[in-house]
């Protein structure tokens, strides 16, 4: 049984996320998704399943409900992107990939996704 971690909302991280950067957040037990609304683009920001929860359907579940939300909120596409330098970038961009998002750009140290939704 994993520890029960406090809420992000309740932690200062979570203010951080709030106030700083301006970030809606959908957490559940084993996972969380932080995502913004720019016009009719959402973009998400983190997307973070807990070890030994990956490969379930909890990503693209968390996705699934932020879509729903941006298209309530006139949104036309989803973007998100993901950081080459970070171990997970590889696992990341697969996932990206199957979930329907394309590559749209890349950078040094980034690769940029877009999905019409
Ligand atoms: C990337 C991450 C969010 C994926 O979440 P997940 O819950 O494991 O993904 P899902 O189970 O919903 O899978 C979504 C799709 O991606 C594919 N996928 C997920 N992990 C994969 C892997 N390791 N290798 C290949 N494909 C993978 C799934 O097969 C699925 O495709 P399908 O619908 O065609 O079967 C998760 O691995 C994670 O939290 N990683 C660490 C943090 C991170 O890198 N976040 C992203 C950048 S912010």
């Amino acid at each position: 049984m994993k520890k029960k971690l406090p809420k992000i909302e309740n932690t200062l991280m979570g203010e951080f996320y709030k106030e700083y950067l301006d970030l809606q957040i959908i957490e559940e037990e084993n996972a969380f998704i932080s995502y913004g609304i720019i016009e009719d683009k959402c973009h998400i920001e983190d997307l973070y399943i807990r070890k030994g929860y990956r490969k379930l359907g909890l990503g693209s579940s968390l996705a699934d409900k932020v879509t729903v939300i941006a298209k309530e909120c006139g949104c036309t596409k989803l973007t998100t992107y993901s950081e080459k330098s970070s171990p997970g970038c590889k696992v990341a961009t697969k996932a990206f990939l199957a979930y329907g998002f394309d590559i749209v750009d890349e950078s040094e140290e980034h690769i940029y996704f877009e999905k019409k939704i």
